[in-house]
This record gives C-alpha cells, sequence and structure tokens, in this order.
C-alpha cells in the first residue's frame, strides 16, 4: 500500500509513519512521496535519508506564483495535487501541512476532478489530517497556543488531538481517532506540547491505518488477501 505525505516542518509525525512502515503497525505499506511546501523542512531531510530513502518533492506557494505569472493559488493546488497524484497513493496524509487543503484538490482524489493529461482515479484516495486539538475545540493555525491558554483561564477543562479526514471547511472532517491529551494547571505549555507529541505520533499511524485498511486490507502472512 502507497502513502505519500505532506509536510512542512520537522516531520516528527512522518517520522513516526516512517518507522512504522512494512511493520505490523503498518503491514504492507511503503511512503512513496514526501512532499513539502517549506525547502528547509527537516521532514525532508527525514525521508531523504531514511533506508531505503524516500522520494521527496519540494513546491512552496509563493517561488511558485512568482516563478509562474498569472498563477494562483488554485493553481498551485492544482501543481500539488498532481504531483501527489502521479505517485499513485492509496492515502495522503497531511501531517503538519500548513496550508488549508482547498476544494479542487479534494476533489482530484474524490475522483470528481480529473486533471488534464492525467488519468482517471481508480478510486477515491482518502486525504487524512492530523489537527491538535479535539473536534470543533480548536480550528485553524496555532491550536495547541490557543488551547493550552483556554485550559489555563479555564474555558476549557479537557485537550486532545484528532486525526480526520479532510473536508473543506478546515479541521471539520469526520475524526477517524480523537484521543484526551493530560493537561495540568500552571505547567509550562513545552511539558504539554511534549505529552501532545507522543499521542499524535501514536494515532497517525493508527489512523492511516485504518484508511488504507478499507482501501485495500493488508496481504495475510500467507499471501491471501
Ligand atoms: C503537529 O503538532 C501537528 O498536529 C501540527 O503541526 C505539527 C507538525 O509537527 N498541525 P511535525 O512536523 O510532524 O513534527
Amino acid at each position: 500500500r502507497r502513502l505519500a505525505v505532506l509536510i512542512s516542518g520537522a516531520g516528527t509525525n512522518l517520522q513516526a509513519l516512517i518507522d512504522a512502515q512494512n511493520t505490523s503497525s503498518l503491514p504492507n505499506t511503503r511512503i512513496v512521496l514526501v512532499l513539502s511546501n517549506r525547502k528547509n523542512a527537516r521532514g525532508l531531510i527525514r525521508a531523504s535519508t531514511a533506508l531505503p530513502p524516500i522520494p521527496t518533492a519540494y513546491l512552496g506557494l509563493q517561488p511558485f506564483i512568482k516563478s509562474n505569472p498569472g498563477k494562483t493559488r488554485e493553481d498551485y493546488d492544482v501543481e500539488v495535487a498532481r504531483i501527489v497524484l502521479r505517485a499513485k497513493p492509496d492515502a495522503v496524509v497531511c501531517a503538519g501541512w500548513m496550508h488549508i487543503v482547498s476544494e479542487g484538490f479534494l476533489d482530484v482524489f474524490k475522483g470528481t476532478r480529473v486533471l488534464e493529461g492525467e488519468e482517471l482515479l481508480a478510486r477515491e484516495v482518502p486525504v487524512i489530517n492530523i489537527h491538535p486539538a479535539l473536534f470543533g475545540q480548536f480550528d485553524g493555525a496555532h491550536a495547541i497556543e490557543r488551547g493550552f491558554e483556554a485550559f489555563q483561564k479555564g474555558e476549557v477543562d479537557e485537550l486532545g488531538v484528532m486525526v480526520h479526514r479532510v473536508v473543506k471547511e478546515v479541521d471539520r472532517g469526520e475524526p477517524l481517532i480523537q484521543r484526551r491529551v493530560e493537561v495540568v494547571k500552571g505547567e509550562a505549555i513545552e511539558a504539554y506540547e511534549g505529552r501532545l507529541h507522543k499521542v499524535e505520533w501514536e494515532i497517525i499511524v493508527e489512523a492511516t491505518r485504518i484508511v488504507l485498511d478499507e482501501v485495500q486490507p493488508p496481504l495475510s502472512s500467507d499471501g491471501s488477501s
């Protein structure tokens, strides 16, 4: 089973997927592409130094628009979709991808939009995302900081993380897994963040497995499916 991963930063969630690929956590699974919108994303190094190395791609929004006069954000999303599509993934994981995933991008993986020059999709390719908040709590950017502050002010009494299916409404897709993360009044945000990331690394692998099992169950040990 083939996985494409979209990143923007450190890539610790990507690392969890790299470590899990082809183990009992993610059997018969290979990351076939890591795409970043930031050139210096550490996750790109994690991919290229993995054994065997994982193919990488970089496409930054501003450089794309600057070097293609007249092109828009929508064209950028199409270009990202095209690169991902060509890797023929069975699932796409946004693992700290700091762009909003547009409807045009999602339609390509639903199979309702065929890009010029590309083949028709045989079946829908699920697109999932990790978000460091519980469903409906802190949609959008800086969710960790916003959540932590709200907890410290007593505005919420629990925090957590989720992996959800991506829909055009930011962070509003059906959660595949949600997990609460312990948070302590008066602690430093770094302490909370450390615990949160550890939970992220578990659930990103579990949720990826759920969607991959839906599209293509792993081969059993005797080779039958
Ligand atoms: C994670 O906390 C994720 O939930 C958020 O961005 C962070 C990415 O971290 N959206 P990393 O690049 O996987 O280390």
